[in-house]
């Protein structure tokens, strides 16, 4: 690209960066800043919120679906939350792909944001498919890890990170994972075989320091891409 067009990018965003106020304004001004030169969709996740009622409506006897709907309650608050952070933005999260896919049709250079969809998969899914409906340039899953480990490096210190993944590799990697409501992995695998069967290109950087999300989508990053 010689004078830059603008790129489609889709961040899925995990919950945990709602955690508390100057996270999301400094997430929130990377995103407008980002949404001046590129198309931008953000995918907000649920956190320890989405996590904390998914637990208690298990304990009263609510079955993995309901838990599903609780957890997409949860990461179209977190949406709001973005929203009221955001300066050149689509005033509600969107609740489908159909709905964002209309609104993106024409760049207005406002930011799509959205949370959830339906049960049996997580928002990183959510954004892999958006990502996929929109024929994106990049999709950009940020977390609180650096990248994809073999094991989870919080559980297993000497796990190895890789720097890059094939996506039949990812799929291998993430179908060893438990898929019930609100459990803690770095992709699921519904994600993992959308990002395999559109072949989008897939960074996965660590999101604490917000500048990292710019640098990814400049080009420069310290995660896994998956390619
Ligand atoms: P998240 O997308 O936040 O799960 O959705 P996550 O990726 O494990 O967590 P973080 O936020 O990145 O740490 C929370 C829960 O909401 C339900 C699932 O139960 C999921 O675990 N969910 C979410 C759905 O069922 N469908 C969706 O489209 C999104």
């Amino acid at each position: 690209m010689s004078e830059r067009e603008r790129m489609k990018v889709v961040i899925s965003l995990g919950g945990i960066f709602f955690s508390d106020v100057e996270k999301i304004k400094k997430i929130a001004a990377v995103f407008d800043e980002l949404a001046q030169l590129n198309n931008l969709c953000v995918v907000t996740g649920g956190g320890e919120g989405a996590r904390e009622y998914i637990k208690l409506a298990r304990e009263l006897g609510a079955n993995e679906v309901f838990c599903d709907y609780i957890g997409i309650a949860l990461t179209r608050i977190n949406a709001k939350l973005l929203i009221s952070a955001l300066k050149n933005v689509y005033p509600e999260p969107f609740l489908d792909y159909k709905e964002a896919a209309l609104a993106k049709a024409n760049d207005s250079g406002k930011i799509a944001v959205m949370g959830g969809v339906s049960p049996g998969y997580t928002t990183d899914a959510v954004a892999a498919i958006l990502a996929e409906y929109l024929d994106a340039d990049l999709l950009v899953n940020v977390t609180s890890v650096d990248g994809i480990y073999g094991a989870d490096p919080r559980k297993y210190p000497n796990a190895r990170k890789y720097d890059k993944l094939s996506p039949k590799e990812l799929v291998a990697l993430t179908m060893k994972e438990e898929l019930k409501a609100g459990s803690r992995i770095v992709i699921d695998p519904v994600a993992a075989k959308i990002i395999e069967r559109s072949g989008i290109k897939t960074i996965v950087i660590d999101g604490s320091n917000p500048r990292n999300i710019v640098d990814a989508v400049h080009g420069k990053h310290q995660g896994t891409e998956i390619l």
